[in-house]
């Protein structure tokens, strides 16, 4: 150590540990020293701004890990962090023991953090003292991996539903859709995981609710709705007495029901002071619940869910986000059942780069002949002349190809971006 309190640990790259009293805005972070679920920020390394610093001191930590050399002037700092997460976007995807997971895998994956999900909420219910919320970092790494990897076939597994798994499979997916969509936008990696878990937990508040009004088929009275109002307070009270939760999954908790036109609850927020994370829950929390099987009700294709959000965009969402919401995971999303303008029936393996409107589909049955397409083939419909998709089907409505239409294939695709 010298004699300024610093201690270099690497000449070449400056690195040097700071007491927290020294920090000074444009330094740039390499460590806090602390697991990644002990602090609050979206990345562990960073340019430091007054507020960070702030955060930092309220940690408790003394010392901290500097990159001297990475200095900025104060006003930089901004402009800087951006670059970072560019450059996150373009080197820093998660390395995969296995290249490219199949649908097989990505369904493997999503049944354990369904699993790992559903023990967690019922040891919330029943009071432990200890729920698994370690668990959940493990399975949002392994989530990670998948979405990187695959993230059209992590799309097409969470069209997979059961009916009284509603939770737990609405859990898992809003999880999965903000790290598909954190992906997309090109956050960082630690960003990405943080909204993974925030979506995992975004309604653990619902353990509060009374079931039988969570489960209600019909309408809900004044007072039943008042009562579900309740679970994003609840939430947020759970996961704030947990040790080591993101403070971005409390606040997704507590916010994932504002609303930008200021009707949304519990705080009926104005839009600027809903943040990012709560704005992309909203979306994506939404999405999934119109497309899910419920014990009531069938739930909508991809396509009738987008619309009808399509035609609330502009008062009840960000309408910037859930356009890039659509470009990332397609007019017609992976999973979905389409038929094309040649009277062919299929399923989306994934979005096309060329157009989200027209995806690659493996066709199965052509419905003109009423004949079984075999094998099935693997078509980019944007690169068939004159091809197009004419509407978004029901599985429902094609119950004799369920085999062929649920997850088979292996496409190596990505989702658009
Ligand atoms: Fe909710």
């Amino acid at each position: 150590m010298d004699a300024e309190g610093k201690e270099k640990i690497k000449d070449d790259k400056e690195i040097s540990r700071i007491p927290v009293g020294e920090l000074k805005p444009g330094m740039y972070l390499h460590d806090l020293g602390l697991d990644w679920l002990r602090h609050p920020f979206l990345t562990n390394s960073f340019y430091l701004d007054a507020p960070s610093i702030n955060k930092i001191r309220q940690l408790g930590v003394d010392h901290v890990w500097i990159d001297e050399s990475k200095k900025v002037e104060q006003d930089k700092v901004e402009e800087k962090n951006s670059e970072e997460a560019v450059r996150s976007k373009q080197g820093k995807r998660p390395k995969s023991k296995k290249v490219v997971p199949s649908l097989e895998q990505a369904q493997e994956t999503t049944l354990e953090a369904r699993e790992t999900v559903q023990e967690l909420f019922r040891g919330v219910y029943h009071q432990e003292e200890f729920p698994n919320f370690k668990g959940l970092q493990s399975t949002a790494d392994e989530l990670l991996t998948s979405v990187a990897n695959n993230p059209a076939a992590m799309l097409s597994v969470g069209r997979l539903r059961t009916r009284d798994g509603y939770t737990y499979e609405h859990s898992v997916n809003c999880g999965v859709l903000m790290m598909i969509f954190a992906s997309f936008y090109g956050l960082g990696e630690y960003h990405v995981r943080t909204l993974g878990i925030a979506g995992f937990l975004h309604d653990i508040g619902k353990v509060r609710v009374p079931n039988e009004i969570l489960q209600k088929p019909g309408a809900l009275t004044d007072e039943e709705f008042t009562e579900i109002k309740k679970h994003s307070s609840h939430g947020y009270q759970i996961l704030k007495d947990t040790p080591g939760i993101p403070e971005k999954a409390l606040e997704v908790a507590r916010l994932h029901h504002e609303r930008v036109d200021g009707k949304g609850y519990p705080d009926a927020l104005p839009e600027s002071k809903i943040p990012f994370e709560a704005r992309l829950a909203a979306i994506v929390d939404v999405y999934d619940a119109l497309t899910a099987v419920r014990c009531y009700k069938d739930g909508m294709t991809p396509t009738q869910a987008l619309r009808q959000m399509m035609a609330e965009a502009g008062a009840k969402f960000d309408q910037n986000l859930f356009k890039r919401f659509i470009k990332c995971i397609g007019v017609y999303p992976p999973g979905s059942i389409v038929r094309l303008s040649n009277g062919q029936l299929g399923v989306v393996e994934n979005v096309s780069r060329e157009n989200s409107a027209k995806p690659i589909v493996r066709v199965v049955y052509d419905i003109e002949r009423e004949e079984h397409i075999d094998p099935p083939r693997v078509i980019n419909v944007s690169r068939e002349n004159g091809l197009s998709v004419i509407s978004s089907e029901s599985l429902t409505d094609w119950a004799f190809l369920e085999e062929r239409l649920l997850v088979s294939g292996n496409s190596q695709a990505h989702v658009n971006g």
